[in-house]
């Protein structure tokens, strides 16, 4: 175990972390060995319910026998093989899988590995197609994309989410992408001021995850959805976080009867178990690149090395169907009610400001005081403090700042549930009264 723990600390190099804290008192290092269930297992023993679905992925929890069996099929034909020059029978079974279960007419897939990528290529697809569509000196270079966006962390998808606070190394390389306010006017009004220069605006539909579980108001994709069709350009929805499910319904889109011209896919896709994304198009987006001279001009030039794995493919053909099956029995509408109720005293907590929560989807945030509000100082790490309070208490979460994230997978029982929101509720107990009395 403590060798282990010396070759984390000498070799890798983990996403988001300080590796100056990373392995102190205040970031101990944890080693997940194996799982059961909704349960992490670490070298130690030690269980940990896995509240936030490793990530927000692992929507039908861990070792689903349904996905592991249908990863070993793949594994006796084959693992992976190109989709650049030939084709594969788990791609194109979920491709029309996809095809099936996607709003409108959304029926063209592009698979990649990562939600970033996925959003990379939409916009690749976007911009391309303006030029396909209008010619090499169409003025539809505009991008717009929701103030405190998070797309991923590509160079494309952090220019659509550009904060100064985390990107300044990179500000030179990102390109320009103009804000969309959270409200339904603001973002009318910068939709038809960018007018035929429009190419595409991108936003995560119904909830900001990353930005800190912001829910849109109700009419707001309606309108943007409006909006940027009347300006003849594209919307990108990027239903990383809240596809399959996550909102209560299968696509967030779906909520205000939206069919967005691209859709991007990733997280949930594979129930968690592998690398695999989607963009997913309608024929009007895809028909330029497919007629007129077989010259590079038409020619989508973006892949990757595993674009289609078949592992991944067969995973996500496996999670996909269980997770229908989930639904169509009622569980994934009873467990929200479930969740629902265990979250409602949690609002009335002295040092919480809001719970939002759209399906599953959940942000309680943390202040000193509802006062003002009077929030702690960002050095005291109150959202972290609170989260490993959970994870010594055998709960795994992961904070957004002062916003303490749940994000249960659709495989928890209702017991595990209340567990869940219990350990948010004693770690806030634990934690905030005394970080409040010191706070500046
Ligand atoms: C809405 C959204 N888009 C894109 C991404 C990036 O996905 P990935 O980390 O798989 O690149 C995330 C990740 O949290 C996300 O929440």
């Amino acid at each position: 175990m403590r060798d282990l723990i010396e070759a984390d600390l000498r070799h890798l190099w983990h996403p988001f972390t300080h590796h100056g804290l990373w392995g102190g008192p205040d970031d101990p290092v944890v080693v997940i060995e194996r799982a059961e269930g909704n349960e992490l297992v670490d070298t130690e023993g030690r269980r940990y319910l896995d509240a936030i679905s490793s990530l927000w992925c692992n929507t039908l929890g861990h070792r689903v026998p349904a996905i592991d069996d249908a990863i070993r099929a793949q594994l006796e034909r084959v693992a992976h093989s190109t989709l650049l020059g030939l084709s594969s029978r788990p791609a194109i079974e979920l491709a029309a899988k996809l095809a099936a279960l996607c709003p409108g007419d959304l029926e063209r897939v592009f698979f990649t590995d990562a939600g970033a990528t996925a959003v990379e290529v939409a916009l690749k697809i976007a911009v391309q197609r303006a030029r396909l569509v209008e010619g090499d000196a169409t003025p539809r270079r505009h991008l717009l994309a929701l103030d405190d966006a998070y797309h991923g962390d590509t160079m494309g998808a952090v220019s659509l989410g550009f904060s100064p606070g985390f990107h300044r190394a990179f500000e030179h390389l990102a390109f320009p992408v103009g804000r969309l306010p959270r409200d339904v006017d603001g973002a009318i009004a910068a939709i038809r001021a960018a007018g035929a220069e429009l190419c595409a605006v991108v936003l995560e539909p119904l909830v900001q995850g990353a930005a800190g579980m912001l829910v849109q108001p109700p009419g707001f994709l309606a309108a943007v959805a409006e909006a940027t069709r009347a300006a003849g350009a594209l919307l990108i929805c990027d239903e990383v976080a809240t596809g399959f499910w996550r909102t209560g319904r299968r696509f967030a889109c779906e909520h205000e009867g939206v069919v967005p011209d691209l859709l991007c896919l990733a997280k949930g896709l594979t129930g968690g178990y592998l690398p695999l994304a989607a963009t997913v198009v309608t024929p009007a987006v895809f028909e330029p690149f497919a007629t007129g001279r077989a010259d590079g001009a038409r020619t989508l030039f973006h892949g990757h090395t595993y674009t289609g794995n078949a592992l991944g493919c067969a995973a996500a053909l496996a999670a996909v169907d269980e997770l229908e099956r989930l639904a169509a029995r009622g569980r994934v509408a009873a467990l929200e009610q479930r969740l629902a109720r265990a979250l409602a005293p949690l609002a009335d907590h002295p040092h919480v400001l809001e719970v939002r929560r759209r399906g599953f989807m959940v942000g309680v945030e943390l202040v000193a005081d509802k006062e003002g509000p009077r929030r702690f100082a960002r050095a005291q790490r109150v959202g972290h403090k609170v989260a490993h309070h959970g994870r010594d208490h055998g709960v795994l979460l992961r904070p957004l700042g002062d916003v303490m994230v749940l994000m249960p997978p659709f495989s928890f029982s209702d017991e595990e549930v209340e567990r869940a929101v219990a350990a948010v509720q004693r770690g806030i107990d634990a934690i905030c009264p005394e970080a409040a009395r010191t706070t500046a």
